[in-house]
């Protein structure tokens, strides 16, 4: 069984951070996105990965995911030169996959439990097609399904104006061989793409067998900043390994679930978990609440920061201000010229400089 991680496409509506960045690359408790799914199949038994990247991120990607020898697995990368649909990436990777059965990931997915069970039940059924839904509350945003009183599969449709249920395809899916021929007889959908969704409708419709089985822990697409920031949330909600590798002065208060990386300075502040912050961050004077990430290399006095991600190297000097529901970028720098307590939502592209007067 092979992998196939989807980290292509271009990520609009994550912008400006993603002007920069792959949406895959955001981290999610101080870990880009992309590496719970790679650890997920890993932990599946996968060793024979595979992922999708554009020419514009694809760089980045590379560089951050490396070739595999950190996880002792090989990882194939394939080009796909527009993102022109989620089968139109399988049709790309088809040399990669050739005949054999494989798990696709979409990369800006994460889902609570991993996949090795799902992987096994597929291996020992006899199902072309394994594909996982979950009740929502949104979904026209989403692939939808529609099953029968037994639980069989009647119908798929993508992103439908009016969906005939609430229950919506999440971005994990197994497949054999078979899907590539029913990715051969599709056609672009309205919004130009080869759904995924229409070729395993076309897999229903000439009469192969498509399982599915209803996710009931979390799952989350983190197609937009409070979906980034929900599942931060999550994730650091089920933070269970925490250490403090950093120094705090006398003054410093820490409560729950902190982890603090190594080179870390923390002086006269406040910390509720859960919440981390990453390597060589100085802090001073500034209280960090629950559910935040601070990256590597931040610096910040003043400021009171929670339910947030900063970056790596954000700056925030003398805020004199609280900063709620935020995404902030890479090298951003924030400062504010008044002491008068405000409180922020923001999202701010890598590289920005903000001066709030
Ligand atoms: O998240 C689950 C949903 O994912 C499903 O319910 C939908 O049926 C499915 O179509 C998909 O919808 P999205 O609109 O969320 O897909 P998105 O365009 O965000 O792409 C998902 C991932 O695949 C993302 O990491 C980017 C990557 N991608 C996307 C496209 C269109 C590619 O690598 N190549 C592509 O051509």
């Amino acid at each position: 069984m092979k992998g196939l991680i989807l980290s292509g496409g271009k990520g609009t509506r994550m912008r400006p951070i993603t002007h920069t960045a792959a949406k895959q690359l955001l981290p999610v408790a101080n870990k880009p996105i992309l590496f719970y799914a790679v650890e997920a199949l890993i932990a599946a038994g996968i060793s024979d990965l595979g992922i999708i990247i554009s020419p514009e991120t694809g760089p980045d990607v590379r560089a951050v995911v490396g070739d595999g020898t950190r996880w002792g697995i090989k990882i194939t990368y394939i080009v796909q030169d527009e993102p022109k649909g989620l089968a139109h990436a399988v049709k790309t990777a088809r040399p990669f996959l050739q005949d054999d059965p494989f798990v696709m990931y979409l990369g800006d997915n994460l889902i609570k439990d991993g996949v090795g069970p799902l992987v096994t039940r597929f291996n020992q059924g006899k199902a072309d097609a394994f594909i996982l839904l979950r009740e929502v509350a949104n979904p026209s945003s989403f692939g939808v399904a529609q099953l029968d009183a037994s639980g069989r599969i009647l119908c798929l449709e993508e992103k439908p104006a009016k969906p005939k249920s609430n229950l919506a395809l999440v971005g994990v899916y197994l497949f054999n061989k078979n899907i590539h021929k029913a990715i051969d007889e599709i056609q672009p959908s309205r919004r130009g793409e080869l759904e995924i969704t229409d070729a395993i409708q076309r897999l229903i419709d000439t009469k192969f067998h498509v399982d599915s089985h209803i996710l009931t822990s979390w799952w989350l697409d983190t197609g937009k900043k409070d979906d980034m920031l929900e599942a931060n949330r999550v994730v650091l909600d089920e933070m269970t390994e925490v250490a403090m590798e950093g120094q705090i002065d006398e003054a410093t208060r820490i409560s729950g679930r902190v982890h603090i990386g190594k080179g870390s300075i923390l002086k006269n502040c406040i910390v509720r978990g859960p919440a981390v912050i990453g390597k060589d961050c100085q802090l001073e004077d500034s209280y960090v609440g629950p559910f935040t990430s601070i990256g590597d290399g931040a610096r910040v006095s003043h400021a009171e920061i929670e339910h947030s991600i900063l970056r790596e190297n954000t700056q925030i000097r003398d805020y004199h201000g609280r900063i709620v529901d935020s995404l902030i970028g890479v090298n951003v720098e924030l400062t504010r010229s008044q002491t008068k307590p405000v409180a922020y939502r923001l999202m701010l592209g890598d590289d920005s400089k903000v001066e709030v007067v």
